[in-house]
């Protein structure tokens, strides 16, 4: 069997006029392509409900990388988007997709390309199913190369939807020919987790419950609901990020060493974690375990912003939360007794997108004996700067003694040339080039759905307690309190302390 990777195939992209292609999706193929990363010879055809002509879309396009794109739309945009083709189909009429078959099959031969098609639905949930089928039916999938469905998040919206959905459409893909999107997994300091932890001697001797008191994830966000009010009424923050993104990273800090660096064995992994998740049973234990909020009118660097029930689109009696904060606890013998603390949610202070470990202190034996020793910290930093941020303790020069906590930093865009790739480039190339690392396996999804769902099945409950923030501040202070229990404290993200943070990053 040959080893050369054929990468070059036909991407057929449902939901070519819609936001996610806009924002996401052109820029990262534009990225790969002007960084040389894709075939030389791929083809994209953007399938969609609207009539569009081709100079209509091509503007579409051009318009869509004028706003989010890092290269120039320059003399190179009209070679890459010579590239697109579209095509307006109704979804649910079989008879359509007999042009598609036509229009990939014509681009096959005219750019030589073995048959291989990647099928990219960024669409509405719903419609995965009968795209699935119709592409089926309409013999687009009879193709002599490879076939790749990806697909966007959500994935159910509880277990069984999820059970069900999954029954449909590995009737007409196997589970390897699957790359169901977690954009957090795309995210080159995600990514790096594994590298940090496995390549560095100093650190994996102490990832574990001797050295480490707890964890904290924190996915914060300034801006509401936007134009997804209706959207995001329906699901709230815990099935929006925490079933994914969120345990996602906690599975990437809490994985054991993989037996080999493949997709399978790192997977293999990761259900692991996901099955070691405590699961919370009583309403007793969520309540204790788990802060649900909602954010009231306030204000945000600077400017007024109404609350979420007066958002568009959001009923104004709606108890659905916009913001998580949860302590996990995960069973097995490295992590026993180490607090997983993750919080996430809208309308929040800041953007930022951090991991923090916190290392237990040494014996009281020498600097820490009026207990003020500030504890090691290790900073993954995600988003917005992405890099590593280590806290220790010195000497304060020229003192008797005096500790002061000093800092090392790894910024990325002082450190590495060259820009960092947005996490839909590097996925969309894995899709290509079948990698399924960093896409999640139904046995994940699953499991996570089965952390998940008695949580939701208490909230539904109308009595549930719901605790309402202002706008602008970390959530409500029931979240505070979940640490504080415990005798810990959120330590601040990126930004949040002007005075410890504001040289990071700033060479
Ligand atoms: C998406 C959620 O998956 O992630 C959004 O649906 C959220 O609600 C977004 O805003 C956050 O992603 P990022 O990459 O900006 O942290």
């Amino acid at each position: 069997m040959s080893m050369i990777k054929d990468e070059a195939a036909v991407i057929i992209l449902f939901g070519a006029t819609g936001d996610l292609a806009k924002r996401k999706l052109y820029p990262a193929i534009y990225s790969l392509f002007r960084e040389g990363q894709l075939a030389k010879n791929f083809a994209v055809i953007g399938v969609g409900r609207r009539q569009l002509s081709k100079s209509e879309f091509y503007a579409h396009i051009k318009n869509a990388l004028e706003l989010f794109s890092d290269y120039n739309v320059d003399e190179e945009f009209n070679e890459f988007v010579s590239h697109f083709q579209y095509l307006s189909v109704d979804i649910h009429n079989t008879m359509e997709y007999q042009e598609l078959l036509n229009l990939t099959l014509s681009l096959e031969e005219g750019y030589n390309i073995a048959g291989n098609r990647l099928f990219y639905l960024a669409i509405a949930p719903e419609l995965f199913e009968p795209v699935s089928f119709n592409l089926k039916k309409t013999g687009l999938l009879d193709n002599k190369g490879w076939k790749r469905l990806v697909i966007e998040k959500p994935f159910g919206k509880d277990y069984h939807s999820a059970q069900d959905l999954n029954h449909k459409i590995t009737q007409v893909f196997n589970e390897e020919e699957i790359y169901r999107i977690d954009h957090y997994l795309g995210k080159e300091m995600v990514q790096n987790i594994e590298v940090i932890r496995f390549a560095n001697a100093f650190f994996e001797p102490v990832w574990n419950n001797r050295y480490i008191s707890n964890i904290q994830l924190t996915s914060s966000e300034t801006v509401g609901v936007e134009a997804r009010g209706d959207y995001y009424d329906q699901v709230g923050a815990l099935r929006d990020m925490v079933q994914n993104h969120m345990l996602q990273m906690v599975t990437m800090m809490a994985m054991e060493p993989p037996s080999r660096l493949k997709a399978e064995a790192i997977r293999d992994e990761k259900v692991k974690v996901l099955r070691s998740i405590r699961r919370f049973e009583s309403a007793e234990e969520i309540h204790q375990n788990i802060v649900r909020g909602q954010y009231n009118s306030g204000e945000i660097q600077g400017q007024s912003v109404s609350g979420y029930r007066e958002e568009e689109n959001v009923s104004p009696k709606s108890n659905t939360e916009t913001f998580v904060a949860a302590k996990i606890m995960i069973d097995n013998f490295r992590w026993s007794g180490v607090p997983f603390y993750i919080r996430t949610g809208k309308r929040l202070p800041q953007k930022a997108t951090e991991i923090i470990v916190e290392f237990k202190n040494l014996p009281n034996l020498y600097f820490n004996k009026q207990k003020t020793l500030e504890p090691n910290l290790l900073v993954i930093r995600i988003h917005p700067e992405e890099g590593i941020h280590l806290k220790l303790n010195a000497k304060n020069p020229g003192t008797d003694g005096t500790i002061l906590p000093i800092s090392m930093d790894f910024c990325h865009k002082n450190t590495v040339e060259g820009r960092t790739p947005e996490a839909y480039e590097r996925l969309i190339k894995d899709a290509l080039e079948g990698d399924s690392t960093f896409f999640t396996r139904w046995d994940e999804v699953s499991i996570a759905w089965k952390v998940v769902d008695p949580i939701i099945k208490e909230w539904s409950n109308s009595d549930f307690a719901l605790h309402h923030y202002r706008a602008g501040e970390w959530g409500p202070l029931e979240a505070k309190q979940l640490l504080e229990r415990d005798g810990f404290k959120w330590w601040p993200v990126y930004g949040e302390d002007p005075n410890r943070r504001k040289k990071e990053c700033s060479l």
